[in-house]
């Protein structure tokens, strides 16, 4: 196509705003921000990424973007990838994970990429990285795969060269000889370099109490400046151990902050939440509700944070205290529809209370149009007239 340009000197002359967002944008950063506490930079990167898709103004025949996350263990690097893909295809599993640790030897390398033709097990192997798989959540609006290399530091030499094609020629090609095209695809890399680095820079470490920010306790030093200083020792401990040709090949390099207990509360409200609308989904049994009390959710919060871990055990910490002991309460029948059920720890041992507070909270309704199953809603109509609260809702865990 042609296009010839006219200038028009008397046309309207209009101040152009690239920072506002449309609708699409502002929908997907909602769905991203009510899944992902903090990490505001990774979000904003995502975002405007996804921005750029949208607009077609991506490079052509490479990644759409090779993205590398910096930062401590248990911090969101996997869980936002994850959440973009909820935000996208309503599904957190809509995304082809390569967990690095698991491809360290040459016959691994084949479980990704497939053996030649004539090598033992050729026919069994089905090999991840197929054009297929990384098709098989297009639609027609959305021709976008996500494709995420996760814990890249232990990653074998050979999977960095596989790597290392797939950054730079957007191609791989298979063990049979077919080409796989990857210039539809958004690589993330994650790995949690550089957080030792971080941890000693921000004295008081990554534990429960908000580190002492520099800024505070040093007027020449101001928030961004600081912020830019624990950006830069996570990049430089990427750069001492990665080689140039891998870093150049990067797109955008997000350093991930070590999570505050502020976070940590929020992360467990999302978390709790899930498990309410597990139970209100769950097939075949009667949906309730649960609170959990402050001091329950400090006991989850001892168990499922550390240091180390960061909030990776949070969720076994909430199925071991919360999700088992409900489940037990569900298949003994002592919980019936529309109870409320309080979690409290209990002081004399290191198990949970469980107590029906309220009754009759949930009445079961029926949808007007199709023929789907009644869908319980919450029944706060005898407590407060004229209020009906909506499926799917979110309970109060406070
Ligand atoms: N910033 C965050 N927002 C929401 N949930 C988080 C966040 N960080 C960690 N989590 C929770 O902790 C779990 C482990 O986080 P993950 O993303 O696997 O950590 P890593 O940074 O090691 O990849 C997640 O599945 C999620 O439940
Ligand atoms: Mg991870």
């Amino acid at each position: 196509m042609d296009i010839v340009g006219a200038r028009n000197p008397a046309g309207p002359r209009q101040i152009l705003d690239p920072n506002r967002r449309g609708d699409e944008i502002s929908r997907f950063e909602d769905a991203l921000r009510r899944k992902i506490v903090g990490q505001s930079a990774a979000l904003e990167a995502i975002i405007e990424l996804y921005q750029t898709f949208l607009a077609g103004l991506h490079p052509p025949n490479r990644p759409i973007a090779n993205f590398l996350f910096l930062g401590p263990t248990g911090s969101g690097k996997t869980r936002v990838v994850e959440a973009m893909a909820e935000a996208l295809f309503h599904d957190a599993r809509a995304l082809i994970k390569v967990d690095c640790g698991e491809f360290q030897h040459s016959h691994e390398i084949a479980k990704l990429i497939g053996s030649p033709p004539g090598y033992l097990g050729h026919r069994e192997t089905h090999p991840v990285l197929t054009q297929e798989a990384l098709n098989q959540w297009h639609t027609d609006r959305m021709r976008l795969s996500l494709l995420l290399f996760d814990e890249i530091e232990k990653a074998s030499d050979s999977l960095w060269q596989l790597l290392l094609g797939i950054l730079d020629k957007a191609t791989l090609t298979l063990g049979d000889n077919r080409r796989v095209d990857f210039s539809q695809t958004i690589i993330f890399m994650t790995s949690n370099l550089g957080a030792a680095e971080m941890n000693n820079l921000i004295q008081g470490g990554l534990g429960f109490t908000c580190p002492r920010r520099a800024a505070q306790s040093d007027q020449e030093e101001s928030a961004p400046q600081w912020e830019d200083k624990l950006d830069r020792v996570a990049i430089d401990a990427a750069r001492r151990k990665f080689s140039p040709e891998f870093m150049n090949r990067l797109d955008r390099v997000v350093v991930f902050r070590a999570l505050r207990r502020q976070d940590l509360d929020s992360i467990l409200d999302l978390e709790l939440n899930l498990v309410q609308q597990r139970i209100l989904a769950a097939a075949g049994s009667a949906p309730f509700l649960f609170s959990c009390s402050p001091s329950a959710r400090s006991r989850i919060l001892e168990q499922g944070y550390d240091p180390k871990y960061g909030a990776r055990h949070l969720k076994r910490a909430i199925e071991r205290n919360v999700v088992f002991p409900l489940a037990k309460l569900m298949a003994t029948g002592q919980v019936k529809l529309g109870d409320l059920v309080r979690v409290d720890a209990d002081p004399n041992s290191s198990s949970m209370s469980f107590v029906r507070e309220a009754e009759g909270l949930l009445i079961p309704v029926s949808r007007e149009i199709g023929h789907e199953p009644p869908v319980p809603q919450m029944n706060r109509a005898a407590r407060m007239p004229g209020r009906r609260l909506e499926f799917p809702f979110s309970v109060e865990t406070k």
